[in-house]
């Protein structure tokens, strides 16, 4: 933490008109102090943005004079992969950010998954940011969100989650002892890693009986009844630290953009956080080519592919919807519809970002794809046997790239980055059901949700306790 003894009162303003808070609908546009608290627009209920004048931020000239912030490593603001780029994202002074050293991620070029998902060699990377300290890409913008809630003197910050956002928050608040966590989370609907990181961490973890899609509503009505500060990326700040993955994912490519970002579709705040991103650097000349977006649902969960693929809902300057949405929920809630995916960290209907997500997809001329639960496995397979591993909501990246390979939408020569959201361990019953000899274990977990074959299993050999038994199997399999 770069200043552990911020005063509470420090509220705002915070960069004195440097940075401000805007709605993000064109046509309205009303701004807000930086220090105020809020996650919708008071005139028009629009999401907010964080806004920037940029012509009073010293912004370096060219992308690669942020490769000289790695000479200060020792300076935890440099350290951080997030805060390596605070001239982007300049909503608070250098010494008043929170950091544990977050987006210390890698991209990797991964030859062997490209030759699954049918790219040729040297084409496809993955950016996995399940390597963050607590294990998902979260931290990218929990760092963010937890600097803007001490700034503002909040005492507790809560959230409802999948489980990441949850494990994440929990972190931050355990490790700086600086505030008290307040998860909400689907009853039975969160992976055993991410509970337990939680409740290790010390957060009061309220149990609803509900989904993802319950547990927002409720949460953002008790955080605004009890005046707890909400940390969802409905929160515009922790948008401004997830457009950090994207930096680092150029930076990696010495600057120079890919032809694809793929990346998994839950809440939306990935796929919003990365088109500002690009907006912001293209507005600032620091960027002249735009990667085009593909964002991926799970079948069980695609609202976002079934309003911009099936019912034609862009972003259309931010006007009126003429409905689309409203219609779409109005018909879930009439077929008593629930998100259900295996990758439980994006079994959501309502994602929050809807529309940020909109205007990204209108920036880097976007497609939305949906993927099934068997996909998702086989392509999480191939990931882990590729090395390192992910989640099964991180692999929906890779399956979508998949599936727009075979549409012939992504060439095989396209330089294509899949986002790994979530590390391997987050939840390991479902690579072991996938991996297991046990018919029954397989079909209880995988079985149910439509799930009928693991291809790529690597099955463990069972063998009698015997010297002579184990040579031979060894020497059978091996
Ligand atoms: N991948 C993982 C591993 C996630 O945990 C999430 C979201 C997503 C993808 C979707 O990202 O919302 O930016 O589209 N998890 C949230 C949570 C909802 O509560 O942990 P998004």
């Amino acid at each position: 933490m770069a200043d552990a003894k911020l005063s509470a009162t420090m509220a705002h303003p915070i960069t004195s008109g440097v940075s401000f808070q805007q709605c993000i609908n064109p046509l309205c546009g009303y701004t807000l102090d930086v220090g105020q608290v809020k996650t919708a627009c008071d005139r028009c209920g629009d999401l907010l943005d964080v806004g920037y004048d940029w012509s009073r931020i010293k912004v370096p000239k060219r992308l690669s004079d942020f490769e000289h912030m790695w000479t200060q490593r020792h300076n935890p603001l440099r350290f951080s992969g997030v805060w390596r780029f605070h001239e982007l994202i300049q909503f608070v002074p250098a010494d008043k950010v929170v950091t544990v050293g977050e987006g210390q991620t890698l991209l990797q070029q991964a030859n062997k998954v490209g030759q699954y998902v049918g790219m040729n060699p040297g084409q496809l990377y993955l950016q996995y940011e399940g390597m963050n300290p607590s294990g998902s890409f979260k931290d990218n913008g929990m760092c963010a969100a937890f600097t803007h809630a001490r700034l503002t003197g909040a005492k507790r910050a809560a959230c409802a989650s999948t489980g990441n956002t949850s494990a994440s928050l929990a972190m931050y608040c355990s490790v700086t002892s600086l505030m008290k966590a307040v998860i909400f989370i689907g009853s039975g609907k969160i992976s055993f890693g991410k509970l337990s990181q939680a409740l290790e961490y010390g957060a009061l973890t309220v149990q609803i009986a509900g989904d993802f899609d319950d547990a927002m509503l409720r949460v953002k009505e008790v955080s605004k009844d009890l005046g707890i500060y909400l940390v969802n990326s409905i929160n515009p700040f922790r948008l401004e630290g997830q457009k950090s993955v994207m930096y680092r994912v150029l930076e990696a490519l010495r600057w120079e953009s890919p032809d694809w970002i793929v990346v998994p579709g839950g809440n939306l705040g990935n796929s919003s956080a990365f088109g500002k991103a690009f907006i912001e650097l293209h507005q600032l000349g620091l960027i002249d080519r735009i990667p085009r977006l593909a964002v991926i649902n799970a079948a069980g969960a695609d609202t976002l592919h079934q309003l911009y693929e099936r019912r034609g809902l862009r972003w259309n300057e931010g006007k009126s919807d003429n409905g689309i949405t409203c219609d779409y929920y109005n018909e879930l809630d009439a077929r008593k519809a629930k998100a259900d995916t295996i990758a439980s960290a994006i079994e959501i209907n309502r994602p929050v970002n809807l529309k940020k997500c909109l205007r990204a997809l209108d920036f880097m001329d976007g497609v939305v794809r949906r993927v099934t639960d068997q996909e998702i496995l086989d392509a999480k397979a191939q990931v882990g046997a590729g090395g390192i591993g992910c989640e099964p909501a991180s692999a929906a990246s890779v399956a979508g790239a998949k599936l727009l390979r075979e549409e012939g939408v992504i060439a095989p020569s396209d330089r294509v980055v899949c986002i790994l959201t979530g590390h391997q361990l987050k939840d390991s019953d479902v690579t072991v059901a996938y991996n297991s000899t046990d018919q029954e274990e397989f079909n209880e977990v995988l079985g149910s949700r439509g799930v009928s074959r693991a291809s790529f299993a690597n099955r463990a050999v069972a063998v009698p306790n015997e010297l002579d038994a184990i040579i031979r199997a060894i020497q059978l399999y091996s």
